[in-house]
């Protein structure tokens, strides 16, 4: 089972990076398939923590090759900042990380749009993604292939302010981000830098497949945030979820072998858009807290809720997953009781399948049930049993009514606060 594939399948910050980390012990690749620097992975190892946001969470692996797919779009100067705190933890990286030639770049001009233009009120992360995957269905992007060429870079960035001038009258004509010279100034040493790492990351993942040798696909972002699959228009502007290994990295679905979808022990969004179990008074403040959750990207504070299998069932099914990861389990930790949502209403009906019409998901209202909670610690706990009974029951009902088993439950934000269950795990050859 050459193709692992770890995929966000809430509203995205499921704890990916973490997964992803742990995985590639056993990986030789690890690919980012879509999106860009609007990532935030956290990855934390001996008390050092590493947010990445363009490399793949496997680059703490020494041995790991690490691809930045075709389906991503690359901040430059965002991966440049990346490389350099990697090699400040002594990690080498550049000698084993590939940026497809078909990656699209994003521009300071994509930012600058993004913050000006009709993006701003979905609450993006303000990283240009919209616009870069904009200029990419335009056709009028430019690939990361054009680094190592400098003469057709600067035409193509000429072309595309020239074209900017035209249709973003919005923008004054002495913008420094339309500002041809000043941009490719500033290109340069970028362009200098990250050219090297430019190369066929296609040919390297199938290559590796072709071998047998382990390929892990990392999602960045969730399945509700898929561009096509999503809670459109607030979703993120590619295919977060599986369609996207396909695409992203050129490779075929049937090298497919394992699909884990990870998931937090309770919901959270960051951004605008529909959330049927979002908490805002006390209990939304308590989980946020426990679980620290504010945005690995922007520092914003998530928005928090219960547990929303209606929304876990979707994912299941759209990503055909085998396994979930549950992480987070350990911020429930103090809790009297817990609600998970087994269905919405809307109006006087009942629905199990998530809506597919955003005003109709809108309208929903929870249906929960309650569990006790286990008022015990389990943070840092690594062995299934040693969990307390609630917790376990807890963990079974979510299994039960998401469809699938937990074959990893994380109890902590450091890479051995795991359970693996290798009784579940071993079908798909991982653990
Ligand atoms: P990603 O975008 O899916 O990689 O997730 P983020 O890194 O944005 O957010 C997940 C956060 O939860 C990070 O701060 C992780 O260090 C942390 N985390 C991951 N797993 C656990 C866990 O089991 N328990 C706790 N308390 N924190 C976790
Ligand atoms: P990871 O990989 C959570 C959200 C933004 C916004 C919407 C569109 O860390 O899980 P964009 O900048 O992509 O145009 O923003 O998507 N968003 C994320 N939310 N985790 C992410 O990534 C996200 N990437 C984008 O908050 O609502
Ligand atoms: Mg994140």
């Amino acid at each position: 089972m050459p193709l692992t594939i770890v995929v966000g399948a809430q509203w995205g910050d499921e704890g990916k990076g973490k997964i992803v980390d742990l995985l590639a012990a056993d990986m030789r690749v690890v690919a980012r398939y879509a999106g860009g620097p609007n990532a935030g992975h956290t990855v934390v190892v001996d008390d050092r923590t590493l947010v990445l946001h363009m490399i793949p969470s496997g680059v703490l692996h020494p041995d790991v090759t690490c691809v930045i797919g075709a389906g991503t779009v690359v901040d430059l100067e965002a991966l440049l900042t990346e490389i350099a705190a990697v090699e400040a933890l002594g990690i080498a990286v550049r000698q084993r990380l590939v940026v497809s030639a078909a990656a699209h770049i994003i521009l300071p001009y994509h930012r600058v749009l993004e913050r000006e233009g009709d993006l701003a009120r979905l609450g993006t992360t303000g990283r240009g993604i919209g616009q870069a995957y904009r200029d990419k269905a335009a056709r009028t992007g430019i690939r990361a292939g054009l680094l190592t060429e400098p003469a057709l870079l600067g035409a193509a960035v000429r072309e595309n302010v020239a074209r900017l001038h035209r249709q973003a009258p919005t923008l004054p004509d002495d913008a420094p981000e339309l500002d041809v010279a000043r941009i490719l100034a500033h290109l340069e040493d970028a362009r200098r830098s990250v050219a090297p790492l430019v190369g066929d990351a296609t040919g390297i993942v199938l290559s590796a497949l072709e071998r047998g040798d382990r390929v892990l696909a990392e999602g960045a972002q969730g399945t509700l945030l898929d561009i096509d699959h999503g809670t459109y228009p607030y979703v993120t502007s590619s295919n977060a979820s599986i369609g996207g290994v396909c695409t992203g990295l050129g490779v075929p679905p049937k090298a497919i072998g394992a699909v884990l979808g990870v998931v937090k022990a309770y919901t959270t969004r960051v951004g605008e858009g529909p959330f049927p179990t979002e908490l805002t008074g006390e209990m939304g403040n308590l989980l946020r807290d426990s679980g620290n959750e504010y945005g690995a990207v922007t520092g914003r504070p998530r928005r928090c809720g219960w547990y929303d299998a209606v929304a876990a069932r979707y994912g299941v099914r759209i990503n055909g997953l085998d396994a979930l990861a549950l992480t987070k389990l350990d911020v429930l930790d103090g809790l009297e009781k817990i609600d998970i949502c087994t269905a919405y209403k809307c109006g006087s009906r009942t629905l199990n399948d998530f809506p597919s019409d955003l005003a109709q998901l809108a309208a929903c209202t929870p249906v929960y049930e309650s569990m006790p909670g286990w008022k015990a610690p389990t943070k840092g706990c690594r062995r299934y049993e040693d969990l307390p009974e609630a917790a376990r029951k807890y963990i079974a009902r979510l299994e039960e009514i998401s469809g699938v088993r937990a074959g990893i439950v994380s109890t902590g934000s450091e890479r051995d606060d795991t359970i693996l269950r290798k009784e579940l795990l071993r079908p798909y050859g991982l653990g």
